[in-house]
């Protein structure tokens, strides 16, 4: 059965985009079968990955989310052995509004998954910029979450309402949801703020924080346009060399869950308290520093 992961944030340019097809290209490398699914009606990973517009025009991930075709259907094969995507288009944008009218219209894309979770080892779903009824639908269908975030100033703002939108997912919809982790991005270790920021949000989120941290690459933001993820665009990159150590984190957390809980800290042990709302607890000290001790 797959691990289903949701790369969300409601902020735009924050490297969801990025970071899902470049963790799910590493995973792939892994050897650990993936699906790709772009939740973006702007389509940019399905882009990336290098499939032509064309291809998947008539089949893709609208066509699958409004009952028209299996979901299986709209799955194609990617360059790399273990790396499937189920691609998106423009079309995706009228899904939001087909699907308030339809029956279970939160559980569409879970119910999709069905047919195809067992051929997959992790599936990782690009969200759209927003929290509307797409990114329900990821939040629904997931195990867990990963957060991107820009180690930039003001990088908190909006957290409180992306938590509290997991919050609601979690006492209506999927009550098992987990965050696996916030994802430091872009991260310039020449830049004063950028430390600054990246040290803050560590500290105070602790172990809800990757390890890795994705380094601002020129090579990551030039693959996309060669149609190809990180790995197979410049293997000696920074940014592949980020996103594999990404790929291992992430096998590497799922293995050892629960094993090493007594000497973990509270976020962890504390299986009644939900680590969003731990999170929402320390979001008023990170914007404290935002505004007094980080303001330009
Ligand atoms: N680590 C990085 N280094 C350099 N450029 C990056 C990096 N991550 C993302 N980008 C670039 O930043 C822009 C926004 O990233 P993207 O992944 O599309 O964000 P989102 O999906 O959250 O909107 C894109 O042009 C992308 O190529
Ligand atoms: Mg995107």
């Amino acid at each position: 059965m797959a691990k289903i992961i949701a790369m969300m944030n409601q902020k735009g340019g924050v490297g969801k985009t990025t970071s899902s097809v470049n963790l799910a290209a590493c995973l792939a490398v892994a050897e650990k079968k993936t699906l790709l699914i772009d939740l973006d009606p702007q389509g940019n990973g399905s882009i990336s990955i290098g499939l032509s517009k064309d291809k998947f025009a008539g089949k893709n991930i609208y066509h699958a989310l409004i009952g028209q075709i299996g979901l299986k259907e709209a799955i194609y094969e990617s360059e790399l052995p273990y790396f499937d995507i189920c691609p998106s288009d423009n079309n995706l944008s009228g899904a939001e509004i087909e699907l308030v009218s339809l029956f279970a219209r939160e559980s569409k894309l879970k119910n999709a998954f069905k047919a195809i979770e067992k051929d997959y080892d992790y599936i990782i779903i690009d969200c759209p910029p927003s929290l509307g009824l797409l990114t329900v639908n990821a939040l629904n269908a997931a195990h867990s979450y990963i957060v991107p975030m820009q180690t930039e100033f003001l990088a908190m703002e909006g957290l409180a309402q992306l938590l509290n939108t997991v919050k609601l997912i979690r006492s209506s919809l999927n009550p098992d949801l987990e965050l696996d982790g916030i994802l430091l991005t872009m991260y310039d270790s020449r830049s004063g703020l950028h430390k600054q920021v990246a040290n803050e949000i560590k500290t105070h989120f602790g172990d809800v924080v990757f390890e890795t941290i994705i380094p601002r690459n020129v090579k990551l933001a030039e693959c996309p346009s060669f149609g190809k993820p990180i790995i197979l665009y410049d293997i000696e990159s920074k940014g592949s060399e980020a996103y594999l150590a990404l790929a291992k984190e992430l096998i590497l957390k799922e293995r050892f869950k629960g094993k090493s809980k007594e000497n973990s800290n509270e976020v962890k042990n504390n299986a009644e308290v939900l680590p969003e709302e731990v999170l929402l607890n320390l979001i008023p000290n990170i914007e404290s520093i935002n505004t007094n001790g980080m303001h330009p």
